[in-house]
Order: C-alpha cells, then structure tokens, then sequence
C-alpha cells in the first residue's frame, strides 16, 4: 500500500503490507497528519476506501488542508469517510473506536484506515494497566479486518524514539519515526524520518530529510544527512 512519497515508498520496498499495522511518531509539528493525509490520498486515486479518523482536528480544517494541497476529496464520495472524534466525550470515543469503526470499516469495504493521533484514545485510560490492555484489545480487533491501518502519536517526552504511551510501536508491524535535526550551528532545523522497523519485510535504516511544502512531501531518499 503505497504512500504515494516515492522517497519513503522507496524505503519500505514499494509501500506498507497490505493488512498491516503502522506507526508514525513524532514530536509536534514533525509531519505525522501529512503523512497520515497523504496515505489517505493514496488510497483514494488507487480506487480504494478510506476512512481518516481524528481526534485532534476539526474535519473542516483537515478538508481545507487537503484542498490547499490540490486535493479534491468531493469527488471520491462515498469512498472517503472524514470523521472528527471528540476524545473529551469519554463514552463516545470509546465505543466509537472499539465497537463502530469496524463496523464501519465493513460497510465500506475500507482497506486503509488511520486514526490521528491514538494517542489522545490512549490518554482516555488514565490506570496503565487499563490503557495497555485497551490498545493491544483494539489493535487485535483490527488485526481480523481487511485493512491497512495508520496510528499517530507524538513523541514522550523522556523518550525520543518512542510514541507517548510506549505501547504502539511493539503492536505496529512498521513503526516510521519522524524528527527534527538541527544543524550544528543551530542555525537551521530539518526534519528527518527513519523506518525503525518492519516486519517480514526487508527496509531501509538510513535517516532521510524530507520536507513539506505546500502541497507534496518529498523525501530526499538519495540524500544522507551525516
Ligand atoms: N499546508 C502546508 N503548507 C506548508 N507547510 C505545511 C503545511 N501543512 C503542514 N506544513 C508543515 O508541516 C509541518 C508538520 O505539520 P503536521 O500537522 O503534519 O505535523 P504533526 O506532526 O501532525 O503535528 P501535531 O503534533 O501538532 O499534530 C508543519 O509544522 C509545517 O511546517
Ligand atoms: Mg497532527
């Protein structure tokens, strides 16, 4: 399942394996809802079905986002499901994510589906115990649909290279880490993304630069950084 980032589709052996589980974690601002848009995106011009679930972003923005890029979504109708899930209602999100998304997922035959940023479901559970059992509960309940499934998370703060709750990055078959570099004069910042791991595939462990400009992601997958 391609992103459609020739840089990163490059690193991963030409896409995500077709019903697997990815992560993408990264500290704010570092590019993981562009990355999650654009494998939305994707998956629409391949004729697939979408559905782009956020917890952080109201939908009318992530539309005016996709716009910006040149996107037109209208046209895929039906195919694109764009839902924005208030985390604050507890009750809703939860049995929205755990019991109607796959649900939903069946009744529109969806092969990608992305939720942005898992994080804020997992901050739902306040007892760890509790949290971990939800999310490896959940990503089971995914593992038996027919679909790609994307999970963002920001960073923790004690730990760069792992997602805020520790917990995704073993679930996931690729976790995908995205950063920011500074240049030893700190007069500039880049970002950076690295593929930490992959299951049952064979992928690239350089760090490449990428950027976000208006409309694309470009992934410098020749350039090396050190
Ligand atoms: N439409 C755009 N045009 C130009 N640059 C953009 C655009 N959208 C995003 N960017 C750049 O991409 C960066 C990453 O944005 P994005 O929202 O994908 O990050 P994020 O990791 O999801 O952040 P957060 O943790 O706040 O959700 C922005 O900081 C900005 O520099
Ligand atoms: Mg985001």
């Amino acid at each position: 399942m391609k992103f459609g980032v020739e840089g990163l589709d490059a690193m991963i052996s030409g896409g995500l394996p077709e019903k697997s589980i990815c992560a993408i974690i990264g500290t704010y601002g570092t590019g993981k809802t562009t990355f999650a848009l654009q494998f939305a995106y994707e998956g629409l011009l391949q004729g697939e079905s979408v559905i782009f679930i956020s917890l952080e972003e109201r939908e009318e923005l992530l539309r005016a986002t996709m716009a910006q890029k040149g996107w037109d979504t209208e046209v895929f109708g039906d195919r694109f499901s764009l839902l924005r899930l208030d985390p604050t209602d507890f009750n809703l999100a939860i049995s929205s994510i755990k019991s109607e998304l796959p649900r939903l997922i069946r009744s529109v035959g969806a092969s990608r589906v992305i939720i942005d940023p898992i994080s804020l479901f997992e901050g739902l559970f306040p007892d760890s115990a509790v949290r971990r059992q939800e999310v490896f509960r959940f990503v089971e309940v995914m593992r038996d649909e027919e679909c790609t499934l994307i999970m963002t998370s920001e960073t923790d703060t004690a730990n760069p290279d792992g997602s805020r709750y520790g917990l995704i990055e073993y679930l996931s078959d690729t976790v995908i880490l995205l950063r920011y570099i500074r240049s030893e004069r700190l007069t500039e910042v880049h970002l950076a993304l690295e593929v930490v791991k992959m299951r049952r595939s064979p992928h690239s462990r350089e760090i490449k630069p990428f950027e976000i400009l208006e409309n694309q992601i470009t992934v410098y997958s020749e350039a090396s950084l050190f």
